[in-house]
């Protein structure tokens, strides 16, 4: 009654449009046409309750796929004496709600009027999705993203701004907002990634998908960035979703609201998702490269060991890594290297001990006596954690490869090519003073020569490049508001890939059957712009494409839904050339639960034949 003299108060004030349903509310496009305005009349049956409103479907559907048949009614008290089940009408204002600029909106119904209740104890039943609903899209998230996600320039529009008319059958982001508010089933769901920290977790379930890896994972490639998945939000009942899912575990049945935040949509279940299988084995086996100990078959690892300091308690882990997993590789390099004290803000910069920390940790593991070489940055010049001055370092085994003719650079001795080819500085890095460079590591170009090859001549020597291109911070994300979404740093990664393969060239016009090997930690793909440029400077090959990896395999990290490559080797045509290539990514950490991974990337192992 109290809600009814409400409503009537409301009326004598404030023009209210009638009858309107659930469908003409959320229209055919992201932005509701009521957007601001006041309704009444509104019918509806409760789905779901949570803990700030609950959800209505409409009990007066169109035949229209693309506007969403049910509604969020936010207000913290207003269903406190309606329970699921129950058919009401209800009034109030349609708001589009977004708690960060860069998000996609959320229509809801706030300042909600119970008009009247209708009926109690109506059957409620989930839709289930890819059986009640169309399967969800599987390569495109919008209209607007132009045919690719990753397309420079990122945010040409908006969402929010742009407002298209949905297209379910085609884009993932249209098909979410299609059923936004919605109660979903999701059958035989497989987690896909590790969950955030606050167990929200990425899911496909058994309708059909594009990207399936072999651990049931769904990899990224070039124009499929896999908007057929979804996250699995906070439980509706304030119980805990798992943080400890592992990808391609299966998941019990999930049945909750389609809803939008913290940037993506996602469905909040009923209650907290189980687990009932992982994938088997649990980690990894020995990769089958080995070394042969000469030029005809020289192993190269790379990894990202994630900020290690000196006293990183990840030593011995990231040391099994490398003996146990990578067969010690004859030469290894290194990102994410902090100096001696971390992070703490000094002017310390020298990583001597963090590198000593590391070869010992591996000799104590069985592995080898590796010898390292780094050039100490400037301090706080090269951005990541501050105070921890990271770099990049080679560890090599000094029994079967050496420096060609040492001459290391300071870190601000740009390097050059010279006659020979030779190095001006080896080991040097490249072009370090510009502003390419700002807040990011330089890499560190190295010229080597395998012993005990008679007369070890120039002629046997090859060249290395360690990169560890910026980041990818101040991204948007694939569900956000930017079109395409901004790929953050994707200039400076440009440049950076610019300056790195136009040094490659030099070398390589030299000697066009210069042996180089570049690789790390490119934090970009090989199918965006930074990558693809790199290859086509440089003229170096993918030696994930020489070595015919397949696609789906190609990942070294976990990022929202996808598993994706952020590390990469490229080799010189003549090292491509020769058959024997072999190359292998590691999953020694995209396999693990999250407490028990060693760093966020995978290890990548290679074996190369650069006898000359
Ligand atoms: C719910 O019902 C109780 C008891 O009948 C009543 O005191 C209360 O005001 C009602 N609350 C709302 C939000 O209508
Ligand atoms: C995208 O561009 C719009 C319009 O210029 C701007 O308001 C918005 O902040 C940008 N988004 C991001 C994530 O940079
Ligand atoms: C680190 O090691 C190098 C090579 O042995 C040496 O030249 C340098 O002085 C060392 N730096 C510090 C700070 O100990
Ligand atoms: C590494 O060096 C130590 C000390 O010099 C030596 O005892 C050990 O045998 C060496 N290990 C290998 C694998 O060469």
């Amino acid at each position: 009654m109290a809600n009814l003299v409400r409503f009537f108060a409301l009326t004598a004030s404030v023009a209210v449009s009638s009858a309107t349903t659930i469908a003409e509310i959320n229209g055919p496009k992201f932005l509701s046409p009521f957007k601001e305005q006041t309704v009444s009349n509104v019918p509806g049956i409760i789905t779901a309750k949570g803990p700030d409103g609950l959800w209505i479907r409409s009990t007066r559907p169109d035949r229209d796929e693309r506007t969403s048949e049910s509604l969020y009614v936010f207000g913290h008290t207003f269903g406190a004496n309606l329970t699921v089940g129950d058919s009401i009408v209800v009034g109030g204002k349609v708001l589009e709600y977004r708690s960060n600029k860069d998000y996609i909106y959320l229509t809801e119904l706030s300042a909600p009027v119970l008009e009247s209740i209708v009926s109690s104890g109506n059957n409620v039943k989930a839709l289930i999705i890819g059986k009640d609903t169309r399967d969800p899209p599987k390569e495109q998230y919008s209209s607007l993203d132009g045919g690719d996600v990753f397309a420079v320039p990122n945010n040409v529009s908006q969402i929010s701004t742009a407002n298209p008319a949905l297209q379910p059958q085609k884009y993932g982001l249209d098909f979410w907002e299609s059923l936004s508010g919605e109660l979903v089933t999701v059958k035989n769901p497989t987690a896909l990634t590790k969950p955030s920290q606050y167990g929200d977790t990425w899911v496909v379930g058994n309708w059909k998908v594009s990207g399936r890896n072999d651990r049931d994972g769904l990899t990224m490639t070039d124009k499929d960035a896999n908007p057929e998945a979804i996250i699995i939000g906070t439980p509706l009942d304030g119980s805990k979703n798992p943080t400890n899912t592992r990808m391609g575990d299966s998941v019990e049945e999930i049945t909750g609201i389609v809803s939008y935040a913290f940037g993506f949509y996602r469905i909040l279940p009923t209650t907290a998702i189980k687990v009932t299988k992982s994938q088997k084995p649990a980690v990894p086996k020995t990769t089958n490269i080995k070394s042969k100990g000469k030029c005809d078959g020289i192993t190269f690892g790379a990894y990202n060991v994630e900020n290690l300091a000196a006293t990183s308690a990840h030593h011995p882990a990231l040391a099994n890594h490398i003996v146990n997993f990578l067969n010690s590789p004859d030469v290894m390099f290194i990102q994410e290297v902090q100096d001696d004290n971390g992070v703490a803000n000094d002017a310390v910069v020298s990583a001597n001990l963090t590198l000593t920390a590391l070869t010992a940790a591996i000799a104590a593991a069985g592995g080898p006596n590796y010898t390292f070489t780094d050039i100490v940055p400037v301090d706080d010049q090269d951005g990541g954690a501050p105070g921890g001055n990271i770099r990049v370092a080679y560890l090599y085994k000094p029994s079967l490869i050496r420096l060609y003719k040492p001459n290391p650079g300071g870190p601000l001795d740009a390097n050059e090519v010279l006659k020979g080819p030779t190095l001006k500085y080896n080991p040097g890095r490249i072009d370090p003073a510009n502003e390419a460079w700002t807040a990011s590591r330089k890499p560190l170009v190295a010229q080597w020569e395998v012993i005990g090859k008679k007369g070890a001549e120039k002629s046997d020597t090859f060249f290395t490049v360690n990169v560890h291109f910026g980041s990818k911070g101040g991204s948007s994300s694939l569900h956000g508001d930017a079109r395409p979404p901004v790929n953050g740093g994707v200039e400076d990664r440009l440049e950076q890939a610019r300056l790195t393969a136009n040094f490659v060239k030099n070398i390589l016009s030299e000697d066009r059957n210069a042996r180089v090997i570049t690789a790390g930690d490119f934090n970009e793909f090989t199918f965006v712009e930074p990558l693809s440029q790199y290859a086509k400077i440089s003229g170096l090959k993918d030696l994930d494409a020489v070595v015919r990896i397949d696609k789906l395999e190609r990942y070294t990290y976990l990022f929202d839904m996808n598993a994706q490559q952020l590390d990469h080797m490229f080799v010189s045509e003549t090292l491509a050339k020769r058959s024997k290539a072999e190359y292998e990514h590691v999953h020694v950490n995209t396999w693990t639960e999250y407490a028990a991974q060693v760093s966020d990337h995978d290890p990548s192992v290679a074996r190369l034949d650069v006898c000359a």
